[in-house]
């Protein structure tokens, strides 16, 4: 079956081309807070942090269809010392746009993520209480829900179709609410200065959490990878995003460069740019 992928290229604060109840899933990674080398000073403070994800929650809300999911992957961000609650607030504002808090699972990134760094190897240089400062390997995918979902909703055909490989759940853990992920190489090119996930992340929510043929959102686009992966399995896309110079990385990474729309099967890639709201 043929699947279609929207790039939208705008700020998602505004889901205007999307209907109401919509979207069958939703699997995102927000900028994170002014993280130090990512996103410094992105935002003018943590309110106008928190006011962001405010009216994504409340869009992603509408345009959800009752009992669907929204997969969050955020974490707390320490900045200039401080670290911001940011899993805590963003729980409280996805529950306050209507959303029910289901779960929290934990990414476990590989131990050689991180080597020493000059922040946590101060207790190694200065062995003494008070000059503790770990590294942080781990990211909080935090699962919210809209309302309860009816399974009977479902047909026959697409249930089977949409069947999850219980030896996959099994070999790879997906049961636990520890899941251990590679993360992204920072020498990748398609993802280089863009805080991509990896591919394994939406892997697991489109097939946990959407049917065969449904539509899958993810409001920070970045390059692509949550529509990659709604493609590769058998999904429609939604991608929302405001740096409009990713628009051929993210085409690249979904499949729809020049040469590969010619021999690839019927899906369809449709962009709509917005007159403003935008960013180079
Ligand atoms: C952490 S990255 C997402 C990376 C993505 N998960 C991937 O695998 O490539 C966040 C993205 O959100 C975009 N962004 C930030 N604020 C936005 C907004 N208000 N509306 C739409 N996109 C936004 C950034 O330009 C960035 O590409």
């Amino acid at each position: 079956m043929a699947t279609n992928h929207k790039l939208i290229i705008g700020n998602c604060m505004d889901m205007g081309e999307i209907p109401d109840g919509s979207v069958h899933l939703a699997v995102t990674s927000p900028p994170y807070f002014n993280a130090p080398f990512d996103y410094k000073n992105l935002f003018k403070n943590y309110d106008q942090f928190l006011g962001v994800l405010r009216k994504v929650a409340r869009e992603s809300f509408r345009v959800l269809a009752e009992g669907r999911i929204f997969v969050l992957n955020i974490d707390d961000m320490l900045v200039n010392g401080d670290k911001f609650p940011i899993v805590a607030d963003a729980i409280k504002i996805f529950q306050e746009a209507g959303f029910r808090y289901r779960d929290r699972i934990i990414w476990k990134k590989p131990d050689g993520y991180l080597r020493i760094s000059r922040r946590s190897g101060v207790i190694l240089q200065n062995p003494y209480p008070m000059y503790f400062y770990p590294d942080n390997l781990l990211e909080s995918i935090i699962i919210f829900q809209k309302g309860k979902f009816d399974y009977k909703s479902i047909s026959k055909d697409v249930r089977e179709k949409s069947k999850v490989d219980t030896k996959e759940i099994q070999s790879k853990k997906w049961y636990m609410t520890l899941w251990e992920m590679n993360n992204v190489m920072p020498n990748q090119v398609l993802e280089k200065d863009i805080a991509a996930f990896p591919e394994e992340l939406p892997y697991r929510a489109i097939k946990l959490f959407s049917y065969v043929g449904e539509t899958i959102l993810d409001p920070f686009a970045g390059s692509g990878t949550t529509m990659k992966m709604a493609r590769q399995l058998g999904r429609n896309s939604i991608g929302i995003e405001i740096k409009k110079s990713l628009i051929p990385i993210i085409k690249e990474k979904v499949g729809f460069n020049e040469q590969k729309r010619l021999d690839k099967n019927d899906d369809s890639f449709e962009l709509i740019e917005r007159e403003r709201g935008w960013i180079k």
